[in-house]
């Protein structure tokens, strides 16, 4: 029976939302098995402030005091310098999450992915202080004549990235969710010649139902439907490979995005988010199970990510004493997560899967 010692895992993209929501999800990071994660910020309103984003972190803190919260900020106008430099030093946020707006849940304050000229001076700043640019690579169609879509909107944006590492060459940047055979190409390429050790700046999240699903699987399924959306068999055959090479630009974000089942069961304006938190890392062990690659699990779940966001030691030092440990034993998702106020459907709802995690002490 196969059982191995993941360490301190790090999922780099949750949305654990606020209010009643919030309190269902956040103690299941714990549950599924990761001990550090990135918290997204696309809140109503979005993480603008040093108020907001002190107040969110002591709320998550207070219903998961195991769990490491990375916090972010939502890039918009209101951001200065002044107040990146001011929440770097005092370690409050890890980065900046760019939504082009109109792409997906809460991106109505985001940016135009076609001019990030006005953000020039945040990204300095973040360039000198280590601080992460989060980017949701999708670029929103303004005309029928851009010929945008769903399926295309991520490999159109690709050149925006391109553009972005040209222009501040040493400011870490995610490319979040990829879910192209076209990103993983561009992330490999930008990490051309890279040897073991050399600081890397171009990463990208990979999330575990990217490594399940093609477009057959939301288009009758709106549990299934995210963004961005599944792509084609080509596509989710080179996420899986990039999940389990080891590569170190590789890591994983769950964007667990949980959305209440009445919102979700509908059939117009399905809400985009797959929720997987809770068995966040059974999902993936089955993935790298299948294709004889769970000794690369490791990198993928924790080394890899927290290298890239260069955690210090005194964040690590809190999961100093606990592993998480994969093993394998057959398991059910849970039908319907829910606290009485609110209830969400699980991704793979229902189905059994190979592994459980343990959380051992050291
Ligand atoms: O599917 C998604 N859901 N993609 C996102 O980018 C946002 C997320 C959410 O917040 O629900
Ligand atoms: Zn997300």
């Amino acid at each position: 029976m196969t059982e191995i010692n993941l360490g301190t895992t790090a999922d780099m993209h949750v949305h654990l939302r606020d209010g009643t929501m919030s309190k269902l999800i956040t103690p299941t990071v714990k549950s599924g098995g990761i001990s550090i994660c990135y918290v997204m910020p696309n809140l109503v309103p979005p993480i603008t402030t040093k108020q907001q984003v002190e107040e969110y972190h002591k709320n998550l803190e207070k219903m998961a005091p195991d769990t490491t919260f990375l916090m972010s900020f939502y890039l918009c106008k209101e951001l200065t310098p002044e107040l990146v430099e001011e929440c770097a030093d005092k370690g409050l946020i890890h980065g900046i999450k760019c939504y082009p707006a109109g792409v997906t849940t809460n991106s109505k304050y985001g940016v135009d992915p076609n001019d990030f000229s006005q953000f020039y001076p945040i990204f300095e700043k973040m360039q000198e202080k280590g601080i992460i640019l989060n980017l949701h690579g999708e670029k929103p169609g303004i005309d029928e004549k851009d010929e945008i879509n769903i399926i295309n909107a991520e490999s159109k944006f690709l050149p925006a990235l391109r553009k972005l590492h040209q222009d501040f060459p040493r400011l870490k940047i995610i490319l979040e969710h990829t879910t192209t055979f076209e990103s993983i190409e561009l992330v490999r390429e930008l990490n051309q010649g890279k040897k073991q050790g050399d600081e890397i700046f171009i990463g990208a999240t990979i999330t575990a139902h990217h490594l399940y699903l093609i477009i057959d699987n939301w288009a009758n399924n709106p549990i299934n439907y995210c963004k961005p959306v599944a792509k084609f068999h080509k596509d989710k055959n080179a996420l899986i490979d990039a999940a389990t090479s080891g590569e170190p630009w590789f890591f994983f974000g769950s964007d667990s995005a949980p959305h209440p089942i009445h919102k979700k069961q509908v059939h117009v304006d399905v809400c985009a988010g797959v929720y997987t938190q809770c068995n966040a890392i059974g999902y993936v062990a089955e993935i790298f199970d299948k294709f004889n690659k769970l000794e690369n699990l490791k990198k993928f779940v924790s080394d890899n990510g927290i290298k890239f966001y260069d955690l210090k030691e005194e964040i690590l030092a809190k999961h100093k004493n606990e592993s998480v440990w994969l093993i394998e034993r057959k398991n059910k998702v849970p039908e319907i997560l829910g606290n009485g106020e609110v209830e969400v459907v699980p991704f793979k709802a229902g189905d059994e899967l190979k592994y459980i995690i343990e959380w051992r002490k050291n």
